[in-house]
C-alpha cells in the first residue's frame, strides 16, 4: 500500500471480527514499532499480548466501565462539538467489550524517564512521547495489513501492572486491542482540519 494510503486507512476500530490475525502480521507491526525515534536512542518498550481471558476480564476490572450509554453520559457530554459527542457515544460503551473480545489485545510498556506525576517540563515526558511514536508506527503497520485498533489508556496502570507482573519502574502507555474489522464497525468522520490554518512561519 502507498504510505499516503495507509495513513489515510489508520482508524479507530472498536468493533472487531473473530478472525485472528497471523503472527507474521503481528511481527511486523512490533518490529515497526521498534523502529519509531526514542528519545534517548534506546527504545525502552516492551510489548505484552494478552490472550487469557481471565487476565483480560482483571483488566477490565482496574475502572469503571460502562456497557451502555447512560443518561449521565450524555449529561456529561453536554457542550461537546457533535462530532465528539457522537464519537463517545459509541466508544464508551465498546471499552469493556473491546478488552474482552477483540482477536487481539496488545499492552505497550514504556520506561518513564520522570514519572508523569512529577513531571514538571514537557522534555520531562519525552520517554512518553516516544513510546507514542513507537505505538503510532504500529498502527500504521496494522493498517498496511487492513488490521485496525484502538488505544485505550487505562486510569490505574498500577493494577494493570501488577496483574501483568510488568516491572515496577515501568510505566504503561496503552492497551491495544486490534483485529479485522466488521463490515459495520463505526468509523465517525475525522475532524476537518485546513492545514492553512494551522500552518504559521515565522511567526503565530
Ligand atoms: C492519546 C489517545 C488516547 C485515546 N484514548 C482512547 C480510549 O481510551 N478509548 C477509545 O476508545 N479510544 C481512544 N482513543 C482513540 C480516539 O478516540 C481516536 O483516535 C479519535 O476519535 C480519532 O479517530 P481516528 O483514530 O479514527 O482518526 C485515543 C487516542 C489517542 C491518540
Amino acid at each position: 500500500m502507498e504510505f499516503t494510503e495507509v495513513v489515510r486507512k489508520r482508524r479507530t476500530i472498536r468493533d472487531f471480527s473473530q478472525e485472528k490475525v497471523s503472527p507474521e502480521i503481528i511481527e511486523k507491526a512490533l518490529e515497526a514499532g521498534l523502529k519509531a525515534p526514542s528519545y534517548n536512542h534506546l527504545k525502552e518498550w516492551n510489548f505484552v499480548l494478552v490472550k487469557d481471558i481471565n487476565t483480560r476480564f482483571a483488566l477490565t476490572q482496574t475502572e469503571k466501565m460502562i456497557e451502555e450509554a447512560t443518561d449521565e453520559l450524555k449529561q456529561t457530554l453536554q457542550g461537546y462539538e457533535a462530532l465528539v459527542k457522537q464519537m463517545y457515544m459509541d466508544a464508551v460503551p465498546k471499552q469493556k467489550k473491546m478488552i474482552l473480545s477483540a482477536p487481539e489485545l496488545l499492552v505497550v510498556v514504556y520506561k518513564p524517564k520522570t514519572q508523569v506525576s512529577v513531571s514538571e517540563r514537557v522534555y520531562d515526558l519525552n520517554c512518553l512521547a516516544s513510546v507514542w511514536c513507537c505505538i503510532e508506527n504500529i498502527l500504521l503497520s496494522l493498517a498496511d495489513s487492513e488490521v485496525y485498533g484502538v488505544t485505550f489508556i487505562p486510569q490505574n496502570t498500577f493494577a494493570i501492572k501488577k496483574i501483568l507482573n510488568v516491572p515496577e519502574p515501568l510505566e504503561v502507555a496503552a492497551i491495544i486491542p486490534f483485529g479485522y474489522r466488521v463490515a459495520d464497525s463505526k468509523i465517525y468522520p475525522q475532524k476537518e482540519v485546513k492545514l492553512v490554518e494551522r500552518l504559521h512561519t515565522d511567526t503565530w
